[in-house]
């Protein structure tokens, strides 16, 4: 696996490959990999003849008070494993590579960078955006793999690149759960044992609710308040639950059929999100 630091040297081994009409998939990520994130990897494998992993822990979307200094750097492992699948470029860029002093461009996708998240994580969504966009214009590669666990970054992203007509598309791969149902994700570390217990219930919350949609029996508006009780009695501090429309993320009412459900809840510190996606009909 060949590990680059600069842009230049990326673009170098990236021109290599375009001459030689290889196709590129790219993954980024902050690190602290886990089976999700080589799920990724391996769905790249599959779709095109190179793979690139970037592994930046990107300053700009992390708000005030997050947890940007403390976020698990785990290099060693992480590039262990990336030998280990066979991944073809390792892209580790430092801050200034990604952000050199005079950078002034933000990319904003509107409206839906406001909702869900970005209501809690003021920022976010622009940092997100802006260093994905960046990402892409360095790797030039064909296809971006995103997970669904971020639902409304995989959205927001999808978006991005259809409004800026970025010539990649975009491929996103299903949540890998623990056994007990719990989304995996970098930040479950920082669950204590007792959290860690609780934790799988936001997904229990989801597939209750998907359940009573599908039952019909209740407006969606009570679906979400009795899910948000549960949550809130087994100990989390409920930031949403909603159930949107899978293409824009807006509020979903009986009648609409392509339905996601949308999660975010604390226990204690660590912040857990979560969604599960249906259709009626
Ligand atoms: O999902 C993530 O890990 C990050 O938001 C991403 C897409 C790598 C951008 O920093």
């Amino acid at each position: 696996m060949k590990i680059v630091n600069s842009i230049q040297r990326l673009r170098t081994t990236v021109a290599q490959w375009k001459s030689q009409s290889f196709t590129i998939a790219f993954v980024p990520t902050m690190g602290n990999l886990h089976q999700g994130h080589l799920a990724l990897v391996n769905a790249a494998q599959k779709k095109a003849d190179k793979v690139i992993v970037s592994i930046f822990v990107n300053p700009s979307q992390f708000s005030a008070g997050e947890d940007f200094s403390n976020y698990p750097r785990t290099k060693k492992q992480d590039t262990e494993a990336l030998i280990i699948e066979a991944v073809d470029l390792l892209f580790l860029p430092a801050v200034d590579e990604i952000y050199p002093d005079h950078a002034k461009t933000h990319v904003i996708v509107s409206e839906l960078s406001n909702l869900h998240c970005g209501k809690y994580r003021q920022g976010h969504f622009t940092g997100v955006s802006t260093v994905v966009c960046k990402l892409i214009s360095m790797t030039q590669a064909h296809y971006l793999f995103l997970g669904e666990k971020d639902f409304q970054q995989l959205t927001i992203i999808q978006l991005m690149i259809r409004d800026l007509n970025l010539p990649i598309q975009l491929e996103s791969v299903a949540t890998v759960r623990e056994k007990d149902g719990l989304a995996m994700s970098s930040r479950n570390g920082y669950l204590t044992f007792k959290e860690r217990q609780i934790a799988p219930k936001l997904y229990q919350s989801l597939s209750q609710a998907k359940k009573y949609i599908i039952q019909s029996q209740q407006s969606f508006r009570e679906i979400e308040q009795q899910q948000k009780q549960y949550l809130r009695e087994s100990g989390f501090t409920v930031d949403y639950f909603s159930i949107c429309r899978v293409d824009d993320l807006l509020t979903a009412n009986r009648g609409h059929q392509a339905l996601v459900i949308l999660a975010a809840a604390s226990l204690g510190k660590p912040r857990l999100i979560d969604n599960i996606y249906l259709t009626l009909g």
